[in-house]
């Protein structure tokens, strides 16, 4: 009888697995085959080998992209190194990258590690940069007064707060005010595992502000990307592990009310329409995590290796 009784919550225990196993790949699905769509003018950027996990277009041309992210589980090639933000100037003929330095008297730039990034630009066309950053893997905000002149990044402040454990993404909607992702519930790295190969679901969105700060919607498999439509009134989320886009309208009070899902599987069957503008089996790109465009100049960053950057 005993035996019996293992034997079934063995079988039980299998089961469970293989089910939970199949579904995972599912929600990874990483082994499939991508077909090329070329674009005839692209080359891989010069200074960018650790990764452009994030970036931002101003409307004027220049570009922040946000470099060396280490993150658990993902390889780094420079293990060893803080991240760092970088500057591309689309309008020149032939652009290249330059690191801007980081100054403040209060900013460890040993230990930056940045993640995602969004600007906000206020009435006297000062930028600011706030950047996800992940000193000894935590989560913080940074926040950045961009210096033309100078090519520098003056660090005004550093953001912790509790509903903010494991950020992701964020956009800024003021100077110190922002929706932020949290892609997983649990700090714990051993939590963190099961959480994500159990499909909990329990991944969130977060509206912070010095005095005021709640979760604005949750339940996401993975939350991943954030943005603002151009117009500012919607917010779209990308919920990586169930392969969607969420569309939510964005309120004077901040609270976001679900508009619509584009479901991104079925791209070739729905509207809106949806155009492949480039996709690449791997030969080029490792993991690309975002892409920008800005007249007839696109920019494609990776997680942890390079970058590209078209024109069509
Ligand atoms: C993975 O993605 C491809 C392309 O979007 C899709 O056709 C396929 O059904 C997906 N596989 C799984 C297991 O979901
Ligand atoms: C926020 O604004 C929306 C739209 O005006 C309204 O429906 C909602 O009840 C408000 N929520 C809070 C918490 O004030």
């Amino acid at each position: 009888m005993a035996k019996l009784l293992v034997l079934t919550l063995l079988g039980l225990g299998l089961a469970f697995f293989r089910d939970h196993r199949s579904s995972y790949l599912a929600r990874m699905n990483t082994s499939r085959e991508v077909k090329s769509v070329e674009l005839p003018n692209c080359k891989l950027i010069k200074g960018i080998e650790t990764g452009a996990e994030d970036l931002e277009i101003l409307p004027n041309g220049l570009a922040f992209i946000s470099a060396g992210l280490q993150y658990p589980g993902v390889k780094s090639f420079e293990p060893d190194k803080p991240g760092k933000i970088l500057l591309m100037d689309l309008n020149e003929e032939d652009p290249t990258v330059l690191e801007l330095k980081m100054t403040g008297s209060n900013f460890d730039a040993s230990s930056f590690n940045p993640h995602g990034i969004s600007t906000f630009t206020d009435e006297d066309n000062t930028v600011y940069l706030l950047v996800v950053s992940h000193p000894d893997f935590k989560s913080t905000v940074e926040l950045f007064k961009f210096q033309e002149e100078e090519k520098s990044l003056l660090h005004l402040k550093t953001i912790k707060h509790e509903l903010l454990p494991n950020l992701n993404d964020l956009v800024a909607v003021g100077r110190e005010h922002f929706y932020a992702t949290n892609d997983h519930y649990f700090v714990d790295q051993y939590m963190r595992s099961w959480e994500l190969y159990l499909g909990l679901a329990w991944s969130n969105v977060v509206y912070y502000s010095p005095d005021d700060v709640r979760v604005v919607a949750s339940g996401f498999d993975f939350a991943n990307g954030i943005s603002m439509s151009p117009d500012r009134k919607y917010v779209y989320i990308a919920e990586m592990l169930a392969h969607k886009i969420h569309v939510y309208e964005k309120h004077a009070n901040w609270t976001l009310t679900p508009l619509k899902v584009l479901q991104i599987q079925n791209i070739l069957a729905e509207e809106p329409k949806v155009t492949v503008v480039y996709a690449e089996d791997g030969k080029v790109l490792h993991g690309s995590t975002v892409a920008s465009v800005y007249k007839g100049k696109m920019l494609v960053g990776t997680v942890f290796q390079k970058a590209l950057y078209c024109e069509f």
